[in-house]
């Protein structure tokens, strides 16, 4: 079996779906792998690491010539994949919902589509989980960005010139950039607090040391261990509560997302005008819609003195862990599906694994999610 590794073309993007190290677990395997020349450039890796490990490196055309399965990090575009065989398999981030073209056009060259965030939050595909290992660098990076913005110090500190206090930081939305945002903060020394709407929420801010702060009785779960969207009572409930507490922060880091839906508005003008000025908001959804009014992705906005920081492809900031992450999950999917005998991988179609993440299959869209 032949996987090709390709060079992303995203702006901006500067992950890599392979690593030599995984290059060299997939040879192993038994697999021919091959990388586009340059791929891993920008996450600090070199062609001839690449080589090294076992691969080829080659022109796009070569790479993709005959390959069964084509690693990315973003959905390669799909009028750049002449070469591959028919059936070859797609293992990349496709942002399903919102390039819903690019999955039909998969789908019309025969190509298998899988899609890696699609992935079932179960116990057997935590090592394969890309949002997780991705959104954990997220919240990491989400509170240095702030830090960095912010004009004053995180710890307090007792100096002969007298004592600074300790920055507030709130997180609001505790999944897993979330929880690292807490700890990370901690680190540095602020006073960190963190809301969610999954109230089991609740202890693991507390485990981290962090305050819980929570609007009485509101809850909003949905299906896979995600979040519902809320009410419209349920909504002022939470602004009332948000409204109280964030005049006090000096950094909040939002993070709140609602699988297939638009990012939930969680801060709104009026409560950026509360804040002290100085004050910086990091909003990790920006791409996503954004969870704070006023926040432009791939922009610092500047609203009532507060800045707002909308850094989009967040993990892409720390390339050479998010990819070194990110090929791991990669390889522990692929891994877990290879046929010894058959020398390749092999999908089954009854395996909770395969039917979450495949989004085509003989020329159809054939995911429950995409039909709706
Ligand atoms: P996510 O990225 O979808 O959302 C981030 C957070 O925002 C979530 O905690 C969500 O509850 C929260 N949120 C949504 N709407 C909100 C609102 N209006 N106000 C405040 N917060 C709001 O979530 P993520 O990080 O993907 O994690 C979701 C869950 O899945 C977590 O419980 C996580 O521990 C679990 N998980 C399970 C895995 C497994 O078992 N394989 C792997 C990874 C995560």
């Amino acid at each position: 079996m032949k996987l090709a590794v390709l060079k992303e073309t995203a702006q901006g993007e500067r992950r890599v779906a392979a690593t030599p190290e995984t290059v060299r677990k997939f040879v192993a395997l038994g697999a021919t792998m091959a990388v586009e020349a340059g791929a891993g450039l920008a996450a600090s890796i070199a062609d001839s690491d690449y080589e090294a490990a076992g691969a080829s490196v080659a022109a796009r055309g070569e790479a993709l010539g005959g390959a069964d399965a084509l690693l990315g990090v973003q959905g390669p575009d799909p009028a750049a994949l002449a070469g591959a065989k028919a059936g070859a398999l797609i293992v990349a981030t496709l942002d399903p919902f919102r390039q819903r073209e690019r999955v039909d056009a998969y789908a019309a060259a025969g190509l298998e589509a899988l899609a890696l965030e699609f992935m079932p939050r179960i116990t057997r595909a935590q090592s394969m989980d890309v949002l997780s290992s991705q959104a954990n660098l997220a919240g990491y990076k989400a509170v240095l960005d702030a830090a960095a913005e912010y004009g004053r110090a995180f710890p307090m500190m007792m100096t002969a010139a007298g004592t600074i206090p300790a920055a507030r930081v709130f997180v609001m939305g505790v999944g897993v950039a979330g929880l690292q945002a807490i700890a990370t903060a901690r680190r540095l020394g602020a006073i960190v607090s963190a809301t969610d709407v999954r109230p089991e929420t609740r202890e693991q801010i507390e485990s981290l040391g962090a305050k819980a702060v929570f609007a009485e009785g509101l809850a909003a779960v949905g299906a896979g261990g995600y979040a519902a969207e809320l009410t419209d009572e349920q909504k002022a409930q939470q602004a009332e509560l948000v409204s109280g507490h964030i005049a006090k922060q000096d950094i909040v880091i939002t993070t709140a997302l609602i699988p297939g839906r638009p990012a939930p508005r969680l801060i709104s003008d009026a409560q950026v005008a509360s804040m002290r000025p100085g004050s910086v908001i990091v909003d990790l959804a920006v791409e996503q819609g954004g969870n704070v009014e006023g926040s432009v992705a791939g922009e610092m906005a500047e609203r009532h003195g507060v800045r707002i920081v909308g850094h989009r492809n967040v993990p892409s900031r720390l390339a050479a862990d998010a990819s070194a992450l990110y090929a791991r999950n990669v390889y522990n999917f692929l891994s877990a599906f290879w046929d010894k005998e058959a020398g390749r991988v092999v999908l089954p179609d009854d395996d909770e694994i395969v039917r979450g993440v495949r989004l085509t299959q003989g020329g159809q869209v054939v995911s429950e999610r995409l039909k709706g």
